[in-house]
């Protein structure tokens, strides 16, 4: 192993560039050389490459989105763009792959290295957590953070005029970000997609909770929950048949994914991201790096693709707890 390059791909998430880093100069440590693919797959099929030196990867630990860019790329789900992305990668004579991202990009680095014989070793970097095999994604803690600071703001509001809102979290199909915010912002209920929430008891939980007189109540609905539709249908749903209840909606959006990474996101991606090149160096082919109990572990892709990373149910039932 001489020669490798490092990518971000997918959503983009705070502390990749803290991996970024961490794989450059674990890379120059062990005496390989580095060079970076910008836009992801994308770049890959572009001939979109640089060389990366220690220089390169400074002052960026504290930077969110990443300073190779990141793409959703179409062409890399066909043979033929893989192709192309393989003969680059000969062009330059790197022999391995770190790709930074999450279930999306590991899918096509799993295709890739099996077709190329290309030992790939990816690390998980997304804000939604829903990677099986690891505890934490990179990118995690800081969106949870920017969450809980947001609904903070907005429960001075809906206290001020006794509201009751209804606040969208990422997390694509997963509830994991909503789930562990709605604890740390003190939320009086959660909407998540892997446990069906039907109106009746979501009803039933705002005569109890709304109507006792409470300043506020918030409730976070997770963007893939199927049942509620999201924020903006539930709320239309309980204002129409409770007119009497001030609703209110907001959709945090994409300010989930920016910011900079917090203390937890920037040594999660120092290690991973120092792992992974161990990791090939250690002949480890077709792995995630993953962390579990504070350690570091090697999930195979299949593994990590295949199975759905359960919800704690212990932590919805301390919501329910809590919110009494
Ligand atoms: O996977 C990260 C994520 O932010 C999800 O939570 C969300 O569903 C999706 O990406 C949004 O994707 P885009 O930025 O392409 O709109």
């Amino acid at each position: 192993l001489k020669k490798i390059a490092v990518l971000t791909s997918g959503g983009d998430a705070p502390g990749m560039n803290a991996a970024i880093r961490a794989v450059v100069r674990g890379a120059i440590y062990n005496k390989l050389e580095v060079m970076g693919v910008i836009r992801g797959f994308e770049g890959l099929i572009e001939n979109d490459l640089i060389p990366m030196d220690s220089k390169s990867v400074s002052n960026i630990i504290q930077q969110g989105g990443t300073i190779l860019k990141s793409a959703r790329s179409k062409e890399f789900m066909t043979k033929e763009g893989r192709q192309i992305a393989y003969d680059n990668l000969k062009q330059h004579h790197i022999d391995a792959l770190i790709v930074i991202g999450g279930d999306g990009t590991f899918t096509g680095a799993r295709v890739f290295s099996q077709e190329f014989n290309i030992p790939t070793v990816g690390i998980p970097g997304t804000i939604d957590n829903d990677l099986y095999g690891t505890d934490y994604t990179i990118g995690y803690d800081t969106a949870l953070n920017t969450v809980i600071e947001a609904v903070d703001k907005i429960r001075d509001t809906a206290s001020a005029h006794s509201r009751l809102f209804f606040i969208e979290v990422m997390g694509r199909d997963a509830g994991f970000l909503a789930l562990r915010s709605a604890i740390a912002s003190g939320a009086e209920a959660v909407l998540v997609p892997e446990i069906s929430t039907d109106y009746k008891k979501l009803d039933a939980f705002l005569k109890n909770s709304y109507n006792k007189e409470k300043s506020s109540s918030i409730v976070l609905v997770a963007e893939g929950d199927k049942i509620s539709g999201g924020a903006i249908k539930v709320a239309e749903r309980v204002d129409k048949e409770h007119p009497d209840y001030n609703v209110r909606v907001t959709i945090l959006g994409h300010i989930q994914r920016g910011g900079s990474p917090s203390a937890f996101d920037r040594v999660a991606a120092s290690r991973m991201g120092v792992s992974a090149v161990e990791a090939l160096l250690d002949d480890q082919k077709s792995v995630m790096i993953g962390m579990v109990n504070n350690e570091i572990v090697y999930v195979p892709f299949n593994q990590a693709l295949k199975h759905k990373k359960p919800l704690n149910p212990r932590l919805l039932e301390l919501i329910e707890i809590l919110s009494i």
